[in-house]
């Protein structure tokens, strides 16, 4: 089923889906893009000319079904897309990230789409010791993960023969990515080493978290689309390496060390609740799944990127600052006329 198919991008102009959606035009798909455009839609400017790709601004919450006629592949992103975001307000953030994604998978069967992939989080595991897969018991610990979640659960429910559902726990992802997020923990420390010359580390330092390159997340969507069904359909795959588990301070000296600068910290926040460290054993085992980017080439192309000036840290980089601000200024609110929104 691989030419000629139709994929449609819920959140396509967001940090992920500004680099998977020319990465899915490359390989030769038609791409449909679904998205409020929070962040603008210039995050696509690259492929804006590409007649293989429209652009939808509108809402996953109360969208046109017929949008989704003759879309074979749903990948479903769209989102609040951080833990802190997630807790500006609670409610929005389960009528997004729950509802609306519960909405997208549903409508998304109803309209005869084929495939449907969810992007969740691998901070779904919330605080846990030792190495953990898809079979360790979750520990939601935000409305974030919360709302991921019952959006895996609502999702799997739907999976048939003829309505592929697979579901991936991204770990934290890193590099960079047209429309740019500093609140990442990789992207943050090397900004904060570029501007103040101390590396930023999130208390006390040796929580766990996996890691993996925005481009190695595009590659893994290109992956299980190319997968065949019966290896992928009610799935839930860890998506990321072993090798990428890092402890906080261990990353922080990672990131100073594949930059070469000297290794100067400033601690900050309260100490972290969460602490997951993750196998990814069963994505690489049955897909044959392999990421090729480390820390390293993440922390070195943005210090790159800074150095030349091709690269800013605007508000809309940082991602609660944003959505805060949209939300003072009711741009988010329940009842907005996209066409009138300057956003
Ligand atoms: N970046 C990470 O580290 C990471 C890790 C694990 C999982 N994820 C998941 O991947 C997905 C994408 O994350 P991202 O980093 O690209 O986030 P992002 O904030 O950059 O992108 C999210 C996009 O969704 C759009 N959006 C938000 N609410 C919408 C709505 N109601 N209707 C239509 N569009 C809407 C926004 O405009 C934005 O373009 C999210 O579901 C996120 O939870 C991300």
């Amino acid at each position: 089923m691989f030419r000629n198919v139709h994929v449609l991008v819920t959140g396509g102009g967001g940090y992920i889906g500004s680099v998977l959606v020319p990465r899915l035009l490359k390989e030769g798909y038609k791409v449909k893009v679904l998205d409020r455009f929070f962040f603008g839609k210039e995050t696509l400017e690259s492929v804006s000319k590409n007649p293989r790709l429209t652009l939808i601004q509108d809402d996953t919450r109360w969208f046109d079904p017929k949008i989704l006629k003759n879309v074979d592949v749903v990948m479903d992103l769209a989102a609040l897309s951080n833990d802190p975001s997630g807790e500006l307000d609670p409610q929005k953030t389960l009528d997004i990230n729950y509802k609306g994604r519960a909405r997208v998978a549903r409508l998304s069967k109803e309209s005869g789409v084929k495939r449907y992939i969810l992007a969740s989080s691998c901070s779904i595991y919330g605080f846990r010791d030792g190495l953990l897969s898809e079979k360790s018991p979750i520990n939601p610990l935000t409305t974030y993960a919360k709302a991921n979640r019952l959006a895996e659960i609502s999702a799997k429910k739907l999976a048939s023969k003829k309505f592929i559902v697979t579901l991936l726990r991204f770990a934290t992802v890193f590099g960079y990515s047209p429309r740019m997020r500093f609140d990442l923990a990789v992207n943050g420390m090397v900004l904060g080493f570029f501007k103040n010359k101390q590396i930023p580390i999130m208390r006390d330092g040796t929580q766990w978290r996996p890691f993996i390159h925005v481009k190695d997340v595009a590659e893994a969507y290109v992956k299980v689309i190319k997968s065949p069904a019966d290896k992928i359909n009610g799935e839930l795959f860890n998506v990321g390496s072993d090798e990428q588990n890092y402890q906080i301070l261990s990353l922080a000296k990672e990131v100073a060390k594949s930059i070469k600068i000297p290794f100067k910290k400033k601690w900050y926040g309260d100490p972290d609740s969460r602490s997951y460290k993750i196998s990814f054993k069963k994505i690489n085992d049955k897909l044959g799944y392999k990421t090729k980017f480390t820390v390293g080439d993440g922390s070195r192309e943005i210090y790159s990127a800074l150095q030349k000036g091709t690269l800013t840290d605007s508000i809309k980089t940082r991602t609660v600052e944003w959505y805060k601000y949209l939300l003072d200024s009711k741009k988010i609110a329940d009842s907005i006329v996209i066409k009138n929104t300057v956003l």
